[in-house]
């Protein structure tokens, strides 16, 4: 079994260790991030090992058996367990993805679950979001029209225009793809990073929508989109098997379309 060893370097301590239960047959150990902003104390990592027989095969089982059976301090969100939400996202054996879809039997050795990386943490495995949140907001995600709506019916698409939407409507927010993107670990002060800019573009795609111009000035920016440097990180990091590096991509082709 693959041990896990945190660098000699790490300010992060090693923490408590729970035993697997008396009687277990089959055991996995979950090597845990914790975090608790009241203790005054370093981030430590928690080793929990406890009995798969008794619990669900996705990797949100093993973390909700933990806090119900064994230690209720553990933190983290979670609410559709159905990939559809998009709260379960953390770090899971080195990769961002969602606990309610990633399998235990997945992972070798001991299961590693950090927080979403380069996010400030607001407890345990809770990534805090402010900013990620405000960052969507600035693009305005909402239908904008200028023409009367009509008096007797919706404002409608033809298949082909419904069509350019798929790979965009699916996206859950749960920024897999933002915390994987090193252009956004070190300018995610300024550049808007992949979901956000997948979710600009979904509504750049809308044949709705009459603020394009608008939308695009917003982006014509060295930062909020330019900083993405085509590193595909977000891309085979989403969950959804989305491809934001393409949407942005097409604001890109956008951009240059419109000075023609
Ligand atoms: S393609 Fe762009 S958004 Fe995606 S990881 Fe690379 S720099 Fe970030
Ligand atoms: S594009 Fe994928 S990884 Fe990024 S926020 Fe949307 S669903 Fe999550
Ligand atoms: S709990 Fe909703 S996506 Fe995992």
């Amino acid at each position: 079994m693959a041990q896990f060893t945190l660098p000699a370097n790490s300010k992060i301590g090693k923490g408590k260790s729970f035993p697997a239960p008396n009687g277990a047959t089959k055991t996995k150990t979950f090597q845990i991030y914790r975090w608790n902003p009241d203790d005054g104390t370093n981030p430590r990592i928690d080793s929990y090992t406890i009995d798969l027989s008794g619990c669900g095969p996705m990797v949100l089982d093993a973390l909700i058996h933990i806090k119900d059976q064994v230690d209720t301090t553990l933190t983290f969100r979670r609410s559709c367990r159905e990939g559809i939400c998009g709260s379960c996202a953390m770090n899971i054996d080195g990769s961002n993805t969602l606990a309610c879809t990633k399998a235990i039997d997945d992972v070798d050795g001991d299961v590693r679950i950090y927080p979403l990386p380069h996010m400030p943490v607001v407890k345990d495995l809770v990534p805090d979001l402010t900013h990620v949140y405000a960052q969507y907001q600035s693009i305005r995600p909402w239908l904008h029209t200028e023409s009367p709506t009509p008096p007797d019916r919706e404002r409608l698409q033809s298949p082909d225009e419904r069509a350019k939407l798929d790979g965009l409507y699916e996206c859950i927010l749960c920024f897999c793809c933002t915390t994987s993107c090193p252009s956004y670990w070190w300018n995610g002060d300024k550049y808007l990073g992949p979901a956000i800019l997948l979710q600009a573009y979904r509504w750049l795609a809308d044949s709705r929508d009459e603020a394009k111009g608008e939308r695009l000035d917003e982006l014509e920016d060295p930062f909020r989109l330019y900083r993405c440097h085509t590193i595909m990180n977000c891309t085979k990091a989403c969950p959804k098997g989305l491809n934001p590096a393409k949407a942005i991509a097409e604001i890109k082709k956008m951009m240059i379309e419109r000075r023609v």
